[in-house]
């Protein structure tokens, strides 16, 4: 069994990603063979700055060592270290349709907030297909935002074995029952996310106590004072699931917890479990953070075990299509 992930190093990593994906990478990585990798070649498919995505890309690394990815179990790397990964999406590109890309709802709302759309924006869902074809990965730990992504790959692997024989394995989305949609703290109606409209609405992994003290504190709440989940409580019962995985208890034993409390017992509560809980998270960031040569080590490393297996995939896709060998 074969795991694969991946996060953009576009941005700060939030507490969405943690609960929704990060955390069930170090889960995996302990029964499973891992490969994760920091999509490098889709933080692109929107205007960076190379400053600033150096930059991101070694704090990312960071903060997945600090969560707990271990490079000795894991492959840890870079998607544009392993070429193979641009060479599988250009294939896949010409098996994909036009209309198939355009009904992806990523595209839709990035395309729609950069105003100006490029290829590579539309072709996305193609590259993270070739990312997890690459490695037959069985599962595909990710939030519920990538769902639709993950049904391109497997329409994709089954169209490619069909017509040129058993080549693919086909993936599944490993998508867990609770949190795999952690919402903006400042509007419960969209998913927490590096570009929010509040800078409120999202927590950092790295945030100080008193940042998040202010952000829970401000959270949106919703009409009453009971703390409960229910589908007229949205904004409640994000809360509570954060809370309740954080803290390790049912949403229901959450809310006996805070039976007749109030919001803001409540939100004290949920502050100060997240603090403790990221605690030790920021202090292995700021030990690993400070060795970069050590990071750099770690990258290259899995992009030499990352590269072993894309490669003899590749060999073989091209085989499939008729290609001549090298
Ligand atoms: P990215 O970088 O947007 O997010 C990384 C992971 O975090 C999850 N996530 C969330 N989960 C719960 N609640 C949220 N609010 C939330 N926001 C984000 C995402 O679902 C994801 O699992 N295209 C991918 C990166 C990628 C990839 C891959 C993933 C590239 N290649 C191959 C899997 C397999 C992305 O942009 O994730």
């Amino acid at each position: 069994m074969r795991i694969l992930s991946g996060i953009q190093p576009s941005g700060e990593i939030h507490l969405g990603n943690y609960i929704g994906a990060l955390r069930h990478w170090v889960a995996s990585q302990e029964e499973l063979e891992s490969f994760y990798l920091l999509a490098d070649l889709h933080a692109i498919t929107v205007t960076q700055d190379p400053k600033a995505l150096r930059e991101r890309t070694l704090s990312t690394a960071a903060v997945l060592l600090a969560i707990g990815v271990d490079p000795a179990r894991s492959a840890l790397f870079l998607q544009s270290h392993v070429g193979e990964h641009a060479e599988l999406a250009w294939i896949l590109n010409c098996l994909t349709s036009f209309s198939e890309l355009q009904r992806m709802t990523q595209f839709k709302d990035k395309a729609n907030r950069e105003g100006t759309t490029t290829l590579g924006l539309f072709a996305y869902p193609v590259l993270q297909a070739a990312d997890i074809l690459l490695y037959q990965a069985d599962h595909v730990p990710v939030g519920e935002d990538q769902k639709q992504h993950l049904e391109l790959t497997r329409n994709l692997a089954s169209r490619f074995n069909t017509r040129f024989g058993a080549t693919f394995k086909i993936p599944q989305a490993a998508i867990a029952p609770a949190g795999a949609r952690i919402m903006d703290l400042q509007d419960p109606s969209k998913k927490m996310s590096k570009s929010g409209a509040s800078p409120d609405g999202a927590i950092w992994l790295t945030d100080t106590p008193d940042a998040i003290r202010k952000k829970i504190r401000g959270a949106v709440t919703d009409s009453g004072s009971e703390v409960k989940a229910s589908s007229r409580k949205p904004a409640v019962t994000n809360l509570l699931t954060i809370y309740s995985i954080l803290s390790n208890k049912s949403v229901h034993e959450s809310e006996q917890e805070f039976a007749g409390a109030g919001y803001a017992r409540f939100k004290d509560a949920l502050a100060e479990t997240l603090i403790a809980y990221l605690q030790p998270i920021q202090n292995r960031f700021r030990d690993v953070a400070s060795d970069r040569g050590e990071i750099v080590r770690v990258l290259h490393r899995g992009a030499e075990k990352a590269r072993a297996i894309a490669a003899h995939t590749l060999d073989a896709v091209k085989q499939s299509i008729g290609f001549l060998p090298r």
